[in-house]
């Protein structure tokens, strides 16, 4: 049977968890100029909509990619990074890492372990959506967006086998 596609998040919603997460931002950054870290490919529209609701001032927008999960990666606890990041961007910056879904918390513990050997001078991550039931590896969120169930999840950038991406609001996809 084909997979339904059920709303969980709406745009409204989802607008105004972007402008929520930008004022703590915001907030915290006290005017102090951010580098900003988008995990590709899920939170390419995520990070589009916060940026431009931050008024805190911007270094630079850089972007990494890591292995996508599968049971390698979740038997080893490690994602495998495919595209670093120069460590002139993030030595001694405040930089934010901004992630789709955490879910194992591989991806971002992985991530975040790497940028912490480059001495920012301050490191946070924001994700728009927090799958706790899934946990592997314990991961402080800073900035969370929603918490959801254990569902798959797809829209607002984030894929089910490259399909679904495109959709502005956000769904579970159910059989
Ligand atoms: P991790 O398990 O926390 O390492 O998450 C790895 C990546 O899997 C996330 O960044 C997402 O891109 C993807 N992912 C996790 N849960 C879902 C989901 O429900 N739908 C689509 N992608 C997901
Ligand atoms: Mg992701
Ligand atoms: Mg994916």
């Amino acid at each position: 049977m084909e997979k339904q596609l059920v709303r969980l998040i709406s745009r409204e919603e989802i607008a105004a968890a972007v402008k929520r997460l930008a004022r703590e931002i915001d907030r915290d950054s006290e005017n102090r100029s951010l580098v900003v870290i988008g995990i590709l490919k899920g939170s390419f529209i995520f990070i589009a909509d916060l940026v431009r609701n931050l008024e805190t001032p911007l270094l630079a927008i850089e972007f990494t990619r890591l292995s996508s999960y599968g049971s390698a990666t979740v038997s080893s606890g490690r994602a495998e990074i495919l595209a670093g990041l120069p460590e002139e961007a993030v030595r001694g910056q405040n930089v934010i890492v901004v992630e789709d879904i955490v879910d194992t918390g591989i991806t971002t513990a992985t991530l975040l372990e790497y940028l912490q050997g480059y001495r920012p001078a301050d490191l946070k991550l924001c994700t728009l959506l927090d799958k706790p039931s899934r946990r592997r590896v314990e991961v402080k969120i800073d900035y969370r967006g929603f918490t959801v169930p254990d569902r798959f999840i797809v829209g607002y950038g984030i894929d089910f086998d490259e399909r679904y991406r495109q959709l502005p609001e956000i769904y579970t996809l159910e059989e």
